[in-house]
């Protein structure tokens, strides 16, 4: 499957099966899923085939799109739809309002400051009752769960000083503030989590 991705992540190929286990269950009734930071798309495709009652928008920023674009038209799912250019500090975001999120390794990889924007447009963009899942590592009361989380933590602010594993406490700050409350954290494969939250509010456009 590798060589016909146009840009091919490794780690997306290791975790996809550990997620879809999961999402399975959590992204149980028909509806769109929008994917914020889709990469290489491999999630997308590989979700979208096994989750045929979902339809899955990829989305990325406009440096990533192309690879994106080619990646899926190369798998085309019936119900994956067109990837869409979409920065979280850019809004509004060129998407209706959806039932499901999706972002895996996304929110240690943006700035600090788009952080809140990504929450913001969630809230924004998600009807009553929405699930947004989020895959990656985190810390916990300031904590990294592992040595070799707090190596990659250095290691992503040696790229990027914007970047970082961010505070459980402060990514369920971010989503209450924008109508979602925390539902369930899952320990996953390579210290990573998949944090559950779910939209129990709207809140002003
Ligand atoms: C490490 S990649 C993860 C790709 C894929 N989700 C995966 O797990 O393999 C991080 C992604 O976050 C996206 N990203 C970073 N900043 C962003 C922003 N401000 N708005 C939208 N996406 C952003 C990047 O473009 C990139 O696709």
């Amino acid at each position: 499957m590798s060589s016909s991705f146009v840009s091919f992540s490794s780690a997306a190929d290791n975790n996809k099966q550990h997620i879809l286990n999961l999402l399975s269950g959590i992204f149980v009734d028909s509806g769109t899923v929008l994917e914020i930071g889709s990469g290489s798309g491999q999630h997308a495709v590989f979700f979208s085939k096994a989750l045929p009652h979902l339809t899955w928008i990829p989305a990325d920023r406009a440096e990533y799109l192309d690879a994106l674009r080619d990646n899926i038209a190369a798998h085309a799912v019936g119900n994956i739809s067109l990837p869409i250019c979409l920065d979280v500090g850019i809004r509004p975001w060129p998407v209706k309002p959806v039932k499901y999120v999706y972002a895996a390794n996304v929110v240690h990889i943006m700035a600090e400051d788009q952080v809140p924007d990504f929450f913001r447009g969630v809230g924004e963009h998600t009807i009553p009752g929405a699930k947004l899942c989020l895959y990656g590592p985190y810390k916990y009361a300031g904590e990294f769960t592992t040595p070799s989380n707090a190596r990659f933590d250095e290691w992503l602010k040696g790229r990027d000083a914007e970047s970082g594993v961010r505070d459980f406490e402060w990514i369920c700050e971010l989503a209450l503030e924008n109508g979602f409350i925390f539902v369930e954290d899952f320990n996953m494969p390579a210290n990573n989590q998949l944090l559950v939250f779910q939209k129990n509010y709207a809140i002003e456009a």
